[in-house]
């Protein structure tokens, strides 16, 4: 799972587009999508949509509104319950492992009353200062958890913050060349979201769980994305958000290895089997000595590419 698209559940006129899409996973959003008084009835939109279209083999999820709503426990419970072709719930706001262990009780719950080919999947948001302080509690207790997502637009309000612009750079979070009477003192633009980003990358992949990069906003910035993507794969992310079907093509292709990724993987597999017939445990390749532990990232590589 590369790409991950959200449409608002209570608008079905895009859904049949999501399905045609070469995303991996659909979403409906049940969440800050869709406003109060239209809850129940996008709710209702969903279950039935999901029963009656054709989704065309996507993997198939739900965003819930938030356990401490008054919608949270029902959307999974009615659509859970309802929906044998729904693959699983993405729950927003998870802010504590008792939180997250409700979730999964509810989810075994479900499962055993309405046995299904896989067990509904556990995708989580981790977006809330409390939720980011235990996050590596968090994932290490989940029994069921598949993916946690950071959410930046909800995180920035948890920090009390109001700017408009929800991307990572801003004009505010600078630090400042030279020192006072310099000439051309320059600001350069630090990530205001590397914190809270890497701290969930590196718990997840402690405890085996995939981390995912929330959405890009603005879907016209075409080269905003890509970088928003490629910053995302660097801090140790393998999935991300679109909002738009426009991000999808970038984003599957930011998470897979490139082809030149594949060329250096197997010219450094072969050069590495020479080496070891040849009784050496390491070769040059390109004037860079290569050794056994290359391989990991040549197996890496190529196992990426082989699961695509
Ligand atoms: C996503 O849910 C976000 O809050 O950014
Ligand atoms: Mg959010």
């Amino acid at each position: 799972m590369r790409s991950l698209l959200s449409v608002p559940a209570n608008r079905p006129a895009f859904f049949e587009k999501g399905a045609k899409s070469i995303v991996d996973a659909l979403f409906l959003d049940l969440e800050d999508s869709v406003f109060a008084d239209q809850k129940i009835a996008a709710r209702q939109t969903a279950g039935h949509s999901i029963g009656t279209l054709d989704w065309h083999g996507k993997r198939l999820l739900v965003r819930v509104n938030a356990m401490d709503t008054e919608w949270g426990f029902r959307d999974l419970v009615e659509l859970g319950g309802d929906c044998p072709q729904l693959d699983g719930f993405m729950v927003p706001k998870i802010c504590s492992l008792d939180e997250l262990r409700f979730v999964e009780q509810t989810l075994d719950a479900l499962d055993r009353e309405r046995p299904r080919e896989r067990p509904l999947e556990l995708h989580i948001l981790i977006e809330t200062a409390i939720g980011l302080a235990r996050v590596e509690q968090i994932v290490e207790g989940a029994r069921r958890l598949i993916s946690v997502t950071f959410g930046a637009g909800d995180f920035a309000m948890s920090l009390g913050l109001y700017g408009r612009a929800r991307s990572a750079g801003s004009s505010e979070y600078v630090v400042l060349t030279g020192e006072r009477g310099d000439e051309n003192r320059q600001t350069h633009w630090n990530d205001s979201h590397h914190y809270a980003m890497a701290r969930i990358a590196n718990a997840c992949h402690a405890f085996g769980i995939i981390p995912v990069d929330g959405p890009f906003a603005d879907f016209n910035d075409k080269l905003g994305a890509d970088v928003s993507n490629r910053r995302a794969r660097s801090l140790g992310y393998q999935a991300k958000w679109a909002i738009h079907p426009a991000l999808i093509d970038g984003i599957n292709a930011t998470f897979l290895p490139t082809a030149e990724d594949v060329t250096w993987a197997l010219t450094v597999r072969k050069a590495l089997h020479e080496a070891r017939a040849s009784g050496t445990g390491s070769a040059q390749l390109d004037g860079r000595l290569i050794e056994a532990a290359t391989m990991k990232t040549v197996d890496r590589i190529l196992m990426l590419v082989d699961r695509s």
